[in-house]
């Protein structure tokens, strides 16, 4: 099962994400979360995509398409994977294919996210994450049983520097301006199952269960 999450940040890409992976045993590759690691780290990696995420740009086409190469090698990737955050451009859905394909291998199905704008907003702006294992919060619609506290790990819950609303009106538009054609992309290869990303995150995970089975 290969898989792209494909949807305007805030959307519940890396959410639902997290829910197939529990029921999949099938890896997330979230290029955001391998891009916030490296910075992180201080990586050179991390040196080069610092600013572009900061400033809600997108980090250049080769260096992405180079840690998606590397990545989709790997062996747990072998029965399947998730992509969350990636492709975000024509060129990195070119560049996909082309590393599929080598790889004797083909995307599956393409799930789009549609979420309205002012509630993308709300989404981003209340949303906390846990520095320890990753798992996602938001203050009102998702809280932690404790406030600033995971409770699956018990790890510290920190808001992600991108997330105030100056970075994230930049990022919608960036979204729109290149990464919604990809809805075209893979429409034209007749790989898209839309998904209404309102309401309830265990009825949309119903939703994406249902087209995947
Ligand atoms: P990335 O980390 O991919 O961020 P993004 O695309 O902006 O998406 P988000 O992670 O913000 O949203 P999401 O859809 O995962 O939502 P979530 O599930 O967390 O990228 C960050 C940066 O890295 C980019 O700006 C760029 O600089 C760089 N980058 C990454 N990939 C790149 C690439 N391929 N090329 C170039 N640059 C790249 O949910 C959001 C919140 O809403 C949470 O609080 C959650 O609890 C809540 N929520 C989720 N679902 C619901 C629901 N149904 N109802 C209510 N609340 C909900
Ligand atoms: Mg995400
Ligand atoms: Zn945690």
């Amino acid at each position: 099962m290969d898989l792209i999450f494909l949807g305007p940040p805030g959307a519940g890409k890396g959410t639902q994400a997290k829910m197939l992976v529990e029921r999949y045993g099938i890896p997330q590759v979230s290029t955001g979360d391998i891009l916030r690691a490296a910075v992180a780290e201080g990586t050179d990696l991390g040196k080069k995509a610092k600013e572009y995420m900061e400033a809600g740009k997108l980090v250049p086409d080769e260096v992405v398409i180079g840690i998606i190469e590397e990545r989709l090698k790997q062996s747990d990737c072998e029965k399947g994977f998730i992509l969350d955050g990636f492709p975000r451009t024509v060129p990195q859905a070119e560049a996909l294919d082309k590393v599929l394909e080598k790889m004797g291998r083909k995307i599956d199905h393409v799930l789009t996210l549609d979420v309205p704008e002012e509630e993308l907003i709300r989404r981003l702006t209340g949303r906390r994450t846990c520095k320890k294992c990753g798992a996602m919060y938001h203050i009102i619609f998702n809280p932690p049983k404790a406030e600033g506290v995971c409770d699956k790990c018990g790890g510290e819950l920190y808001q992600r520097p991108d997330d105030n609303e100056e970075t994230v009106r930049s990022r919608l538009s960036v979204y729109e301006q290149q990464t919604s054609p990809l809805i075209d992309f893979y429409e034209k290869k007749g790989l898209v199952r839309k998904i209404d990303g309102r309401g309830e995150i265990k009825e949309i995970f119903d939703q994406i269960v249902k087209i995947l089975e």
